[in-house]
């Protein structure tokens, strides 16, 4: 049988309880090698979502994985947050998430890292950018030569006819549309992406049954410090959307991991997760009432920069393959052999 070799991946990201679980997915699925992690401004503003990432790793066992701070506010200098929806820190809801065992890199080295990273895997390493896109958008300003040396660009992002900000966008546009758009409606960078938009992300939901099974345990008393971390976490998330939504809310969708399978399903791995795409251009709407809107074109406008578009995948398995990579780091998390009181002892916001 020949072995695929792994998929290598650096993720961008504003960790988010959505965000966490693309990094679970991406430090545990066998078929993936996580390089390297970048924050930014988004759910929270950077310090919080850098020393979200640092913790989250540390509770996976991944000190090993670089994490390099990017950008603290839009190219237009707007810093937006989602503590509704994530809390103040980002990461708000369990006292189970340690203290970093291990420091961020220099935001100086953070472009020439990436660089290092695209040249030395020669067209194969992907990029998934979970948050607003500042950070990738003025990567690529930097080193242009760079978009077709990457293999995918997979993106959490924009929504078609569902919003969750300004009443016509998607956060992760909004709260960046100069450099969504420029990213997005970027010819080369075009042939490279695959975008899961809110429309499809937004059926992915964390109901009751898929919260146990994260627990996988009669209480959380009973559960691994790991388990109890993440069904923690998300149970806090689906609370804090549940306000708003009303009492009969199914549960939180999980957003960003979609990406990350849409890109296991696209490289020929987990291909029970059955995605289907289209292919359309993107027009982003910036400034204005419209800002951060998302306008698909018909299929016969702008050919050269039309991009995959995740419309369906199957949600049974995306759930079986997150579970799976759960499992794995069930068995490896830096959480599983400290004593829980004293993570709760010290814990910190
Ligand atoms: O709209 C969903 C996106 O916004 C996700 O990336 C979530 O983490 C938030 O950043
Ligand atoms: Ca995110």
């Amino acid at each position: 049988m020949i072995v695929q070799a792994q998929i290598p991946i650096w993720i961008d990201c504003d960790p988010g309880q959505d965000d966490i679980v693309a990094i679970t997915l991406a430090a545990y699925n066998p078929h993936l090698n996580l390089v390297g992690v970048s924050t930014v401004h988004g759910n929270a503003t950077l310090d919080y979502t850098t020393r979200n990432a640092l913790r989250f790793l540390t509770a996976l066992n991944k000190m090993d994985v670089p994490v390099y701070p990017g950008s603290s506010k839009s190219l237009q200098g707007n810093i937006d947050g989602a503590p509704e929806v994530h809390g103040k820190t980002g990461l708000n809801g369990s006292k189970l998430l340690p203290e970093p065992m291990y420091a961020a890199k220099d935001h100086s080295d953070f472009f020439p890292a990436l660089k290092r990273q695209i040249e030395k895997f020669k067209g194969q390493l992907c990029i998934a950018a979970i948050a607003p896109m500042t950070n990738i958008a003025l990567f690529f300003r930097k080193y242009p030569e760079l978009k077709k040396q990457i293999r995918f660009l997979t993106i959490m992002g924009g929504g078609f006819d569902l919003f969750n900000r300004n009443g016509v966008a998607e956060f992760n546009i909004f709260d960046d549309s100069q450099a969504a758009q420029e990213v997005l409606e970027d010819d080369i960078l075009a042939q490279h992406i695959l975008l899961a938009p809110l429309d499809t992300t937004s059926t992915v939901r964390a109901t009751a049954e898929i919260r146990n099974k994260v627990l996988a345990s009669q209480s959380v008393a009973k559960a691994s410090n790991f388990r109890a971390l993440m069904y923690e976490l998300v149970h806090f998330f689906y609370l804090k959307v549940k306000e708003r939504k009303g009492p009969d809310y199914a549960g939180p969708s999980v957003h960003d991991p979609v990406a990350i399978a849409s890109l296991l399903e696209t490289c020929g791995f987990e291909k029970e997760l059955d995605c289907k795409y289209i292919r359309r251009a993107i027009d982003v709407v910036i400034d204005g009432k419209e800002d951060g809107a998302t306008k698909m074109l018909s299929d016969k406008v702008h050919p050269e920069r039309a991009v995959k578009i995740l419309i369906d995948l199957n949600r049974e398995k995306f759930w079986k393959v997150i579970l799976n990579a759960y499992v794995e780091a069930d068995k490896n998390a830096y959480i599983n052999g400290v004593d829980r009181q004293k993570l709760i002892e010290e814990y910190r916001p």
